[in-house]
């Protein structure tokens, strides 16, 4: 049959998936390559809130790939949606009805990144109409590659991911994150709350990562209040599709507006919630 020449080559949908691998592993190894020499380091909206042109550029060769394989497809990365929670959340609500759109954070962790601290990833999801149908993460300092597509379970470098079994708390490594957006006192509040509670309380400094973490049963539930869609997409299916449980702090199911978000094994989700409104966590 003749090809058309006027027609872009598009990959099949059911490839969403090895263009995200792709360009995750492609990516990562640029980044890796960067550790200890990048070129301009600029704050965002506040010194604890840092970009690099290794952010940017990485965010560039991910959307060239994307452009490339899914021409059709929209594209809402960190780097190219506006500063700050609201621009963020516009962001988001322009893109929430697509047909399929790309959500891309270029570096999660950047501030490890640019301190040498080894846990930084790349992450992409796919959302089709507003849910989430390919999550991929790639830590290159690790060599992971994590890989989710709804319904088909979750991967580490083809391994089948399970969330871990602890029923209580008290038997639970968890983790939390302290965005820079988002207050000392509401970052704190739970945490001094919680910290007698379990096992002991992880902070790696990437969303993405502890999301992966809980997928692959490495702890058992991560919260954070104030994130944006990109730091979240990929990490929550990974979880749903390791038999964990993703909501909001309110325990309304995870979608791409979420910003404040819970995610366990399932089993300690209710106590994890219960704790978290104790503290005066609850929206
Ligand atoms: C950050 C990381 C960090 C979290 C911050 C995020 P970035 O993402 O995920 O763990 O606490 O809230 O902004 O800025 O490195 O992409
Ligand atoms: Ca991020
Ligand atoms: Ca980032």
């Amino acid at each position: 049959m003749e090809k058309d020449q006027k027609q872009p080559y598009v990959v099949s949908s059911k490839s969403r998936v090895a263009v995200a691998i792709n360009a995750a592993s492609k990516t990562g190894e640029w980044i890796k390559s960067k550790v200890g020499d990048h070129r301009q380091l600029n704050i965002k909206t506040s010194s604890q809130d840092l970009v690099t042109e290794v952010d940017k550029g990485a965010e560039q060769m991910i959307r060239k790939l994307v452009q490339t394989y899914c021409p059709g497809d929209e594209f809402l990365g960190e780097e190219s949606a506006g500063i700050g929670a609201e621009a963020s959340a516009n962001a988001v609500d322009a893109v929430k009805d697509a047909e399929y759109v790309w959500i891309v954070d270029p570096i999660d962790g950047t501030t490890n990144f640019v301190h040498g601290f080894p846990y930084f990833c790349v992450s992409i999801a796919v959302a089709h109409k507003g849910e989430v149908i390919v999550g991929v993460i790639y830590d290159p300092t690790h060599d992971e590659l994590f890989v989710a597509e709804k319904g088909k379970g979750a991967y580490v470098h083809g391994n089948l991911m399970k969330s871990a079994d602890h029923a209580t708390l008290n038997e639970s490594l968890v983790a939390t994150g302290f965005p820079p957006s988002t207050s000392v006192e509401l970052k704190t509040k739970a945490l001094t709350d919680i910290l007698p509670k379990v096992r002991g309380v992880r902070n790696v400094g990437s969303a993405a990562l502890h999301l992966a973490y809980v997928a692959a049963g490495r702890i058992d539930a991560y919260w954070e209040i104030g994130l944006n869609a990109w730091d979240l997409a990929a990490g929550a299916l990974l979880v749903a599709e390791s038999g964990g449980t993703v909501t909001d702090v309110a325990n309304n199911p995870y979608d791409i507006t979420v910003r404040n978000i819970v995610a366990s094994n399932g089993h300690i989700h209710n106590e994890l919630i219960q704790q978290l409104h104790n503290s005066g966590l609850n929206a």
